[in-house]
């Protein structure tokens, strides 16, 4: 029996007893030895940014096994005997990089950086496993790693172009098993089988004992051992058996336990066997190895054809990490003590007839069935499962499972069904006997659909009146739970009955018509390809040169430094902020007695104080030693509060408060009135969208750290300038007494520009009370409720058009909900916005805001002008469907002439770029827009992406097919690039005269965008150096003061011009000596020690003043093709091309990855990610990723094509170029419009025809209820026999 937990990471000894808790995490551990490149994002399981490599010794076989795991979720209490890989084990800038780094970075597979080294530890767990894989491998491994910059598909690409003896040439650092020096080739020797043939029998798994601060640690070796420690348990005591722990990542609030017991040493709950029976798996068999054994004995053994299915099912439970970590036994537990839990593994398992074996210390082992095992009391008997059995099915069996989700990787089930039924399929397919009818996610005590299972009983699935009264008692029977985070209660009864009719349809095949064939089949994604067009203009190299991003190696490896994992400092204390429980209530008081050290006072108001507005405000900030202590502490804080009014959290409830709604400027031209006397067609809509979280993978972070300066302050900011501001100004200080500092943020999108000042002003004053380093990191649930995202939007507009189309009047409001208050505005750049590319004589566009309990909503890559764009093409479309003309067609007629003029408000700009939003700041009224080039981008795209055809053959398949609908859409879109007069970027160009390195500072913030790769090119063109002696240093408040803000596609662009400023003044000069000296080709290094010698001033800063960079406007057209599932709403994306114009780029790759991301975004928002909040609190219930659903690799478009518009050079631009991260994201809403093309066919095949208004997101359970599916139409014959 042992007191200590010990296990290796990348070789090295580490031991941990009773000086962590149970629930400490391998990552946190990680980071407090300073391993900090495993990144913590969600904490809970849902974005695989901190995978690390697990090998360990699998105590049946005695054999040792790899994977690749969730570093949040394991508990660093389980480890023992682990040896661990993390990101740093595997490359770095001292020893070498792996070759799965170098692919990542060549392929320009990383923008922020944040979710790399989770990436490449996934694709590291893979080549770790297997010894060999094919593309659908390495797609499949990427289920669940999230990134929110790249689109995934360079990603994808990287992964793919990694070869077995790549990986076998491997330089790796340690071996994750012997911690020896290893080229990786171990693995690779046993087939897949997880076992490594290096591998050394370990010693016989310890036991182990730790008597915690809180609680007890338990590790029996042996089933009796377990059964002892069970039963010397007093009476009631609270205990927790743990196997890999993964359940906390779905329920994190159980607990306290007194006792927790790790059963992964004992050799019993980890066998696998076969026996005539079935096949038998231990308890702590992990949810991948299932899959595998599956797999193996659906080729191999008689009776296990289905396990084909359930293997496919899984695919889609949690993602690959989750499965190789999580076993059936913590699944089925899971499902036990919630019943409301849709697990899959549970239903496919229960409808596959398997058996649980559990034992307890008090009597003989039991067998159970799982509907008996969902009533057993385990705690009252002590009992524990040990094993389960798969029973072989029989030929005659009909098998069949579901998952309906809102996206097609890593997410739980919607709704879940497992059908099972023996069927004579020569006796006009009847149903022998009762069959199984399972549904989960209906409600807590849902299972059976006894009704229709009943129906038919005994009966012929061919006859349409069964099929029908099965349907209805399932109808009847099924009556899901409202809870709010579940789609409607509709929704879930109408797919229940789809999901029973595909069943039917699949076994009665052929009997059926050809027409309704398609409800049987569930959607295939094709493997994923891609193809990148670019010009290289190599005439101009470095610049426009496509290279790989300049800190793409450090950022994959884990080396780049974000706030949260810069190294402690000497007594440095974290904070946690206190935030409010009840939205829309007076604070009464706040109880801080069970607490630590509460930051609440400030001489600017920071926290709220009289009244809770929303659900997530912050109170005040605790101060401890350690990020748990801190933690702890605000959840001790009792807040009590009076007066709770119901809050208002949608713009339909705002609209019926008196609550104020501000008007912004509207966009007037003509006279619409006129208009639409003049029109032969007046039509009116409407359409929105919901909320959007910015989903930077780096939490908001600061680390304040008093000096005898003031203070050094870093932090995750898009502005270093404003954060300064904030922090001088709540402080009450100079502003050059506080030093901020941004070396690189891990995405932004708009969160961290005005957003992340609380944080760092409630940490700055926290450290200047406490006079101690502060750092306060937000956890995702923190940032999600806390903090404000994108606006939701809801738009209504009237129409007026001729006969032929054109555009005769527009009038429309557009309502964006602001959040409690409305200080970052969105909608003050929507009504500019709308026009687009097209003209139209009369406008009149008003924005309004309402005032909601929920956060302060803030920009979101590319505010208001996503909400104009897509207004406009929806009234383009609306206006095709109801004049029944080609919508190509329509827009081609609108089209805005060259010269034409674009206006644009100033409302935006003067809070964006005030300073501290005081002062109205002068924009540009209009842009010029020299020549729609539009017309011929479109006729381009027309070709390349062969839309015509695509657009018969897509008629055709809906033509044939009834259940699953094809949709295809092109738009077209102008985005004004609207540059402020004053947008001062403030650079400063050092040369080093030793070396002749260059060092750059400047005012922008590199996000991952690919700031600084530009001005990495932009120094070298300019000054003729090589790019390799360039280096960007971080923003500072001090070397880039007043600079403006990183956002709008502003930053990369203003400050490339800035940059390029300097240098030419300093090539100016340096040109000078070059003429002095009479040589033109002189080493640059020669040529910086001369100059330097002759007393030149190497070094040059540069402001950017009024009206030096101009606006423009940037074109975009773009085509997406899709194919829905009518009966569940689920769909894909089959393919995407996108034309964007980009001038002569600065930096293909940088700019096609900005083009791929930004659609990517744009595809969330108008396809999956909403917000949904509890009524009576205003809690976001949408504050983590199992509720929240941004796209996966596994959602992105199949086939992504992104070409950037040829030899179009912008010569009024900077360095001929054009903005590209904000443009792309509207065009996303192709996808939305051919899923609405896909709708319409579905629903004129019920008989409904014309428009229906757009109400975004239009996820699986939107898509399914616009289908308008009625039951009666679920036949086998629909014409009639
Ligand atoms: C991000 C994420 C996504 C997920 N997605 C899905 C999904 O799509 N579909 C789905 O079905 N599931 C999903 N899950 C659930 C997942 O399958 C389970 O978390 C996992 O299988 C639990 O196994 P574990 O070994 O980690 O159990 P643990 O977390 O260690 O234990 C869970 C519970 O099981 C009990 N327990 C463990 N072993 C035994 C035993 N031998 N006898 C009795 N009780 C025992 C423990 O006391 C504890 O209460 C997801 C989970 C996460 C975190
Ligand atoms: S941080 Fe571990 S999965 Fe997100
Ligand atoms: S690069 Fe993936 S989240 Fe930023």
């Amino acid at each position: 029996m042992t007191e200590k937990v010990t296990f290796t990471i990348n070789g090295e000894q580490h031991e941990v007893g009773a000086d962590v808790s149970a629930d400490t995490s391998l990552s946190t551990y990680l980071h407090a030895q300073h391993l900090r490149g495993t990144r913590v994002t969600c904490g809970t399981g849902g974005c695989g940014a901190c995978m690390v490599l697990v090998t360990r010794l699998e105590p049946d076989a005695g054999e040792k096994m790899s994977y690749s795991a969730l570093g949040c979720l394991i508990p660093v209490l389980g480890c023992g005997g682990w040896e661990i890989t993390t990101i740093e084990g595997l490359g770095n800038r001292f020893e070498g990089y792996h070759v799965i780094q170098d692919r990542l970075v060549e392929h320009y597979g990383t923008q922020c950086g944040y979710c790399s080294p989770g990436m490449v530890m996934s694709m590291y767990g893979m080549t770790q496993e297997k010894s060999s894989w094919t593309d659908a491998d390495v797609e499949g491994i990427l289920d669940a790693n999230l990134c929110r910059c790249t689109g995934y598909r360079p990603i994808v690409d990287a992964f793919k172009a990694v070869t077995v003896q790549d990986i076998e040439d491997a330089h790796t650092l340690s071996c994750p098993r012997t911690g020896q020096p290893c080229k990786g080739r171990c693995s690779l020797k046993s087939a897949d089988t997880k076992t490594s043939s290096c591998s050394k029998q370990s010693e016989k798994p310890e036991s182990r004992l730790l008597q915690l601060r809180d609680a007890t640690w338990h590790q029996p070796a042996s089933l009796q051992e377990l059964y002892d420690i069970l039963s010397g348990l007093p009476q009631g005591a609270k205990y927790r058996f743990v196997c890999s722990d993964t359940a906390k990542g779905i329920y994190h609030n159980e607990g306290p336990y007194s006792t927790y017991i790790s059963t992964t040493s004992i050799p019993e709950l980890s066998r696998v066997a076969a026996s005539p029976s079935g096949l038998v798996f231990g308890a702590n068999v992990s949810i991948s190895r299932l899959m595998s054994e599956f797999s193996t004995a659906s080729q191999s053994l008689s009776g296990f054809g289905f396990a084909e299915k359930i293997v496919k099912m899984w695919k889609r439970v949690g993602g690959t990490a989750l499965r190789n970590m999580g076993s059936w036994a913590g699944n089925f537990a899971i499902k036990i003590a919630h019943r409301d839990f849709p697990s899959d593994v549970f239903l496919s398992l229960m409808a596959a007839g398997a058996v649980v074996k559990s034992g307890s210390p008090y009597g003989g082992d039991k067998e159970h069935t799982l509907d008996h095992l969902l009533d057993l009391d385990f705690e009252s008997e002590r009992r524990v499962m040990l094993e389960l059995r798969v029973p072989p099915l029989s030929d005659e069996v009909s098998y069949r499972v579901f998952k309906i989700a809102p996206r097609n990787a890593n997410v739980h089930a919607y709704m879940n069904a497992a059908f099972s039924m023996r069927v004579d399929s020569a006796n006009a397919h009847t149903v022998i006997g009762r069959p199984l009818i399972l549904f989960g996610g209906i409600n807590e005590d849902f299972l059976h659909a006894w009704g229709a299972e009943a129906a038919l009983e005994d009966n012929s699935l061919e006859d349409e009146s069964i099929v029908q009264a099965a349907l209805k008692a399932l109808r009847d029977e099924i009556h899901p739970d409202d809870l709010p985070e579940n789609p409607s209660a509709k929704y879930r009864v109408d797919v229940a009955q789809s999901l029973l009719y595909k069943t039917i349809l699949g076994i009665v095949g052929d009997i059926a018509d050809a027409s309704v064939a398609s409800g049987a089949s569930d959607l295939e994604r094709p493997l994923a390809t891609g193809q990148q067009n670019y010009d290289e203009n190599a005439d101009r190299w470095p610049l426009s040169k496509p290279v790989t991003k300049v800190e793409g190696h450090i950022q994959c490896s884990g080396e780049a430094d974000y706030v949260a994992d810069l190294p402690p400092m000497c007594e440095e204390l974290s904070g946690c902020f206190v935030t409010s429980t009840q939205a829309n209530a007076r604070i009464v008081s706040i109880d801080t007695s069970a607490a630590l050290i509460l930051i609440s006072d400030s001489p600017a108001q920071l926290f709220a104080e009289e009244r809770s507005s929303y659900f997530g405000q912050p109170l005040g900030l605790i101060v401890a030693k350690t990020a748990e202590l801190s933690k702890q502490g605000a959840a001790a804080v009792v807040v009590t509060y009076d007066d709770i009014q119901a809050p208002v959290l949608t713009i339909k409830e705002a609209q019926q408060q008196p609550l104020p709604s501000p008007q912004g400027d509207p966009f007037v031209e003509g006279d619409v009135e006129a208009g639409f006397a003049a029109s032969t067609h007046v039509l009116e809509g409407g359409v929105g969208h919901d909320w959007q979280y910015h989903f930077y993978m780096e939490n908001q972070a600061t680390l304040a750290i008093p000096t005898d300066d003031g203070l050094d302050v870093f932090s995750s900011s898009q502005w270093a300038i404003e954060t300064q501001r904030s922090i001088g100004q709540v402080l009450g200080v100079p502003d050059n007494t506080v030093n901020v500092s941004v070396k690189r943020i891990g995405g932004g999108f708009g969160g961290k520009i005005t957003r992340g000042n609380i944080i760092a002003a409630a940490t700055c004053l926290a450290a200047r009370k406490m006079r101690k380093p502060v750092r306060t990191v937000l956890d995702m649930a923190t940032c999600m409720t806390m903090l404000g995202g994108r606006d939701p939007f809801w738009s209504t507009y009237k129409v007026g058009v001729d006969a032929e189309g054109r555009l005769q009047a527009v009038q429309a409001t557009m309502t964006s909900d602001a959040g409690y208050v409305n200080v970052d505005p969105n909608n003050t750049a929507s009504p500019p916005a709308v026009p687009s590319c097209y003209v139209c004589p009369n406008w009149e566009i008003t924005p309004v805001t309402v005032l909601t309990n929920t956060p302060n909503n803030t920009w979101t890559r590319t505010p208001g002008t996503t909400e104009g764009v897509t207004l406009m093409e929806t009234i383009i479309e609306h206006v095709a469907v109801a004049l029944n003309l080609d919508p190509l067609l329509v827009r081609q007629r609108n089209l805005m002439p060259d010269g034409s003029f674009r206006r644009v408000s100033e409302g935006v700009f003067r809070l964006r770029c005030g300073r501290g939003g005081r002062d109205a700041i002068a924009i540009p009224k209009q842009v010029k827009v020299e020549k729609n080039i539009i017309g011929d981008m479109l006729t381009q795209l027309m070709s390349s992406a062969d839309v015509e055809n695509r657009k018969q053959m897509v008629d055709t398949f809906n033509k044939n097919h009834l259940w699953k609908k094809r949709g295809i859409s092109v738009m077209t879109m102008l985005w004004p690039h609207v540059v402020p007069l004053l947008y001062p970027m403030n650079s400063l160009v050092s040369i080093n005269q030793r070396d002749g390195s260059v060092a750059v500072s400047h005012g922008g913030s590199e996000l991952g965008q690919g700031l600084n790769t530009k001005v990495v090119q932009v120094v070298s063109y300019e000054l003729g150096c090589p790019m390799e002696v360039v280096a960007v240093k971080p923003t500072t408040s001090h070397t880039n003061a007043n600079s403006q803000v990183t956002s709008g596609a502003l930053g990369s662009y203003t400050t490339a011009y800035s940059v390029s400023e300097a240098c030419k003044k300093l090539r100016a000069r340096l040109d000078g000596v070059k003429h002095a000296l009479g040589v033109e080709d002189i080493p640059w290094k020669d040529l910086i020690e001369a100059a330097a010698s002759e007393g030149v001033d190497i070094s040059e800063r540069y402001c950017n003043g009024p009206g030096e960079v101009l606006s423009y406007p940037v074109f975009g057209v773009c085509c997406s093709e899709v194919e829905l599932d009518v009966l569940t709403g689920q769909f894909l994306v089959l393919r995407t091309d996108i034309l964007q114009d980009a001038g002569t780029s600065m930096s293909p790759l940088v700019d096609v990855a900005q083009v791929e991301g930004g659609f990517v975004m744009g595809q969330g928002l108008f396809t999956s990610e909403k917000a949904i909040y509890d009524s009576a609190t205003g809690k976001r219930i949408t504050d983590g990723t199992w509720h929240y659903q941004v796209p996966t690799a596994h959602d992105v478009p199949a086939d992504f094509r992104v070409s950037l518009l040829s030899n179009t050079p912008h010569p009024t631009g900077v360095l001929d170029s054009k903005a590209t991260s904000e443009p792309p994201v509207p065009l996303s809403y192709t996808v939305l419009m051919a899923l609405r093309n896909a709708v319409a066919s579905a629903r004129a095949d019920g008989g409904t025809a014309g428009w229906f208004d757009i109400e975004a997101p239009f996820n699986v359970e939107k898509l399914q209820q616009l289908c308008l599916v009625e039951p009666s139409r679920m036949v086998l014959h629909p014409g009639g026999r």
